[in-house]
């Protein structure tokens, strides 16, 4: 008997997952699984776990690269109604995980609320920004999290702390816990003066990444006290290739996918960088994507 019979009705099977990237790139999932509510999603997580098959979620697929070869096991997609809806309590907000952060922080902002501005142009889902806490040099989202509801793996609905989910520099201790809403204590603000904020934290973004291009952000966390664009570029590796895949010509810590580029193109390339700035900086650069 299929391990995934009682869910058929919400599970696809062999589909690409590159669509749902934005590096457009890798193979197929074995199972795609897109949850009605949490209950649903409960017992798939304890289903799977029972059968041993490898659960991974897919948020707003910015930060992730798939390999040619896919993913053999299931891949959740948290974007039903259920995942997707936002509350406001005065400061305090409340969002799915399958909220996409880009519009949450422009809401936030446009309406005066203030502490998402500096996320203006960073895409992901709200629970894949709290996995990773997601950010950049104007801040992280971490900053302004209360708490967050999650799914353990045990399928149990937990509450967590700021503190519990303990954010890092994109990192959080969240490990295999899924979540399903994120807290946010925001400060009542001038509209006009969050507004602002954020326009001009996008316009940063945009004018010096490659926003247009395939890519999944910055590849590279950033060494203690150095930026990793910085190192790549005064090795001289701006424009380096292998394959189609390019390190960007605008942000050195951005490898751009041009047409016909594999997965295994990226993967390539970021060792050969790797490798350069190890030799010529004698620091260890760390991956920032998630490389599935
Ligand atoms: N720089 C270069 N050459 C380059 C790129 C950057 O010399 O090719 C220099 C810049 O001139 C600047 C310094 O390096 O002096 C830092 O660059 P930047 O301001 O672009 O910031 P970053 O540290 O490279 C971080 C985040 C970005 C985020 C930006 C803006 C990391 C790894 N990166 O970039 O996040 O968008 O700040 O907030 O923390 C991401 O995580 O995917 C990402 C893009």
């Amino acid at each position: 008997m299929n391990w995934w019979r009682a869910f058929a009705d919400q599970m696809e099977l062999d589909t690409p997952l590159g669509p749902m990237t934005w590096y457009r790139l890798g193979g197929k999932a074995r199972y795609l699984f897109r949850p009605d509510d949490v209950d649903g999603l409960s017992r798939l997580v304890r289903r799977a776990r029972d059968a041993e098959v490898p659960l991974k979620v897919l948020g707003a697929g910015a930060n992730v690269l798939i390999r040619d070869d896919g993913f053999d096991g299931v891949v959740v997609r948290l974007d039903r109604e259920a995942f997707r809806s936002v509350e406001r309590n005065g400061s305090r907000v409340r969002a799915g995980a399958g909220v996409d952060l880009m519009n949450l922080a422009r809401r936030c902002s446009e309406s005066g609320l203030s502490g998402m501005e500096g996320l203006a142009g960073i895409p992901a889902s709200v629970g894949g920004a709290l996995r990773m806490n997601a950010g950049g040099r104007f801040g992280e989202i971490g900053q302004v999290v209360h708490g967050a509801t999650v799914l353990s793996p045990a399928g149990e609905v937990e509450q967590w702390s700021r503190e519990q989910i303990g954010f890092g520099y994109r990192a959080s201790k969240l490990g295999d816990r899924i979540v399903l809403t994120a807290d946010f204590d925001l400060i009542p603000a001038d509209p006009l003066e969050t507004r602002r904020r954020f326009d001009e934290c996008f316009a940063y973004k945009r004018a010096t990444q490659p926003l247009s291009e395939k890519s999944a952000g910055c590849v590279f966390k950033n060494p203690p006290g150095h930026s990793a664009g910085a190192l790549i570029d005064r090795a001289g590796l701006k424009g380096a290739r292998c394959g189609a895949a390019q390190v960007s010509q605008r942000h050195a810590n951005f490898i751009v996918a041009d047409r016909g580029a594999r997965a295994s193109d990226v993967i390539r390339l970021i060792d050969l960088v790797r490798d350069r700035v190890l030799a010529e900086f004698d620091t260890e650069l760390e991956v920032e994507i998630d490389i599935w």
